[in-house]
């Protein structure tokens, strides 16, 4: 499904070239839920942000269901990110001024499916994370546990394949990030591939396999 081959990627600070990632390489079958780890600053986001063509690699190779990321344009990178990729975010995400069903039917409006269609699948999509009932309250009326919700709500409306979540609990309490957690792994059991980075060990513990990057490299993988 995503098969990452000698990926490296820096950013430059003034003249300076910072390296990030050092030669990344890494095949992730489909339906597998994968968690990343590592301290701050080793390249965690920068990784998922590739795997979920937010960003570019600056060399090596990557490939996702079979087609060539490198080389893809812009344009088709845009089809791809919505035709099989959701994200999850740590920070939320969502529009605040508009109500919970309308921002989880985004992704909708932009492959163009009709309003009647859209507001049935927002819905059971909401159902689904058990906020039927808050559907039509605004993101900002919402508590960030149930704002979480609805990115997932979100992220899972056009069905994607892989799912792409940063910190994803970041910002909840226990209680909530194990709901957030439950919902993760009942998409796991629906065969959807997860890739998730997380610092907490507890929320790690519900990936089949964790990767500790370290210095822009891959230092333990465990399965
Ligand atoms: N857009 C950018 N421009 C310049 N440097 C960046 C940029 N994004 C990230 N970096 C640098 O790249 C390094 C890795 O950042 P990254 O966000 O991938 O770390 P992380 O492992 O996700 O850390 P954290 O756990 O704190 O989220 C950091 O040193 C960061 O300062
Ligand atoms: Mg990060």
């Amino acid at each position: 499904m995503i098969a990452l081959e000698n990926i490296a990627k820096s950013y430059s600070r003034g003249d300076v070239a910072i390296p990030v990632l050092n030669g990344v390489s890494l095949e992730i079958d489909s339906g597998q839920f994968v968690a990343i780890m590592g301290p701050s600053g080793s390249g965690k986001s920068t990784l998922l942000n590739i795997i979920g063509c937010l960003d570019r690699m600056d060399s090596g190779t990557y490939r996702l269901d079979d087609v060539d990321i490198g080389s893809t344009s812009d344009d088709e990178l845009a089809v791809v990110r919505n035709g099989k990729l959701g994200f999850v975010f740590q920070l939320f995400s969502l529009i605040p001024r508009i109500n919970a069903r309308r921002n989880v039917e985004l992704p909708l409006v932009y492959a163009g499916v009709a309003a009647a269609e859209r507001r049935r699948r927002a819905i059971a999509a909401l159902t689904r994370v058990g906020l039927q009932d808050r559907a039509d309250h605004t993101a900002a009326q919402l508590s960030g546990g149930q704002q979480q919700r609805v990115a997932i709500a979100r992220a899972l409306i056009n069905e994607p394949a892989v799912t792409i979540a940063d910190e994803p609990t970041g910002s909840l309490d226990t209680a909530t990030s194990h709901d957030i957690m439950h919902l993760f792994t009942e998409l796991h059991r629906l065969g959807k591939t997860i890739v998730m980075v997380t610092h907490e060990p507890e929320i790690a513990a519900y990936a089949q396999r964790v990767i500790h990057l370290r210095d822009g490299v891959i230092e333990r993988d465990e399965r």
